[in-house]
């Protein structure tokens, strides 16, 4: 985060006399910038390894010594970094999110968010007309489609605890379908975690390739990955649980309104919906929770069509759902909703 206000700057900032735009943008640009950097030059696993000179983070990072000086000095400023007596040494938010043997690393979701940067460039366009003039997959490369699934198994390793404490399936021999499943985690968590569980995960080809190549150690003879189109696509029948999870945001309602009767038809009498994602209209006061869903809105609707949907919609496209329960998760702005009793 920017480095956190003193007193006087807040005060300031009440009094709006501080430029917050100035550091919303050219700060919010460039600090994003230099992380990527950090991130891509190892800057962070080599201070986390020991306190270190300018000197030898130029040799590791393969930066010139004025180029890593100005860039560990903003990751002080920012509250990444520490710095004593010329010793350079990672704080805190670096060990926990931005190194890679860290539980919690969030560097690809990081990686991830620069590669917007080349798309953000048509967002008028897309506020314009509601999508973009191509979908952001039209213009995926290998590479592109292994950073973004990186980033979303990121996030899901964050939220996959607090899930799983929250979902409901049979104890043995549930039947589980996730819809845009992308790295395939919670699939894999829920058939590790429930005898007998069976998955299936549908996503497009090149996220299931990704999901195939970072198999771990849990049951896969249980877990199918199948390419489709949610949209479209037959989807198997008498599931337990079907999975939505950050997928609506990325469509229009109509698409949302059909997606959700598709996968409630898919499901066995007493099966539950579940769908996660960044909703608005939450009831949540968190000054967090009401930006990154708006955020994620305006990024989707640039990257595919979507947008930020509240909990009232989501709610509307889930009418004939007798039982609709809203569970708001520990991390800013995500809610989890199950909806079951389908009529
Ligand atoms: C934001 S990611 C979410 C991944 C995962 N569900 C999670 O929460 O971490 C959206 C996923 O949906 C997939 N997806 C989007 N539209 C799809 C479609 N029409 N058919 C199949 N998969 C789709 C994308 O490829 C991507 O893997």
């Amino acid at each position: 985060m920017p480095p956190a206000l003193s007193f006087t700057e807040r005060v300031l900032h009440r009094l709006h006399i501080l430029p917050t735009p100035v550091m919303d943008a050219f700060g919010a640009v460039i600090f994003a910038r230099a992380l990527t950097v950090g991130l891509r030059r190892g800057m962070f696993e080599s201070v986390a390894r020991h306190p270190m000179a300018i000197e030898e983070l130029s040799r590791n990072t393969g930066l010139g010594a004025g180029g890593v000086r100005l860039l560990a000095d903003a990751f002080v400023a920012g509250g990444y970094v520490r710095c004593r007596k010329g010793m350079y040494s990672a704080g805190p938010e670096a060990k926990k999110w931005l190194v890679k043997d860290s539980p919690t690393y969030l560097g690809d979701l990081i990686l991830y968010f620069d590669s917007l940067n080349s798309r953000l460039s048509g967002l008028d366009y897309s506020l314009e007309h509601g999508k973009p003039r191509e979908p952001y997959y039209a213009s995926f490369t290998d590479t592109d489609w292994e950073t973004y699934v990186r980033a979303m198994a990121n996030l899901a390793r964050l939220l996959l605890p607090e899930v799983m404490r929250r979902i409901r399936i049979p104890e043995s021999g549930g039947h589980v379908l996730d819809l845009g499943g992308s790295h395939a985690l919670y699939a894999r968590e829920c058939c590790r975690t429930h005898a007998d569980c069976s998955a299936v995960v549908m996503d497009f080809p090149p996220a299931l390739r990704v999901a195939a190549a970072t198999a771990g150690t849990g049951p896969e003879e249980r877990i199918r990955l199948v390419s489709g189109d949610i949209l479209t696509s037959p989807l198997p029948g008498d599931q337990d649980a079907v999975f939505l999870f950050n997928i609506v945001h990325g469509f229009d309602e109509e698409q949302n309104r059909s997606l959700i009767a598709r996968a409630a038809g898919s499901l066995r009498s007493g099966g539950r919906l579940y769908i996660l994602d960044q909703m608005t209209g939450t009831g949540e006061r968190s000054l967090i929770s009401a930006f990154m869903p708006l955020m994620v809105g305006l990024n989707l609707m640039n990257e595919i069509g979507g947008s930020a949907y509240s909990l009232a919609d989501i709610r509307t496209w889930c009418a004939e759902a007798a039982t609709f329960r809203v569970m708001p998760l520990r991390f800013p702005g995500v809610t989890l909703i199950e909806a079951t009793d389908w009529r």
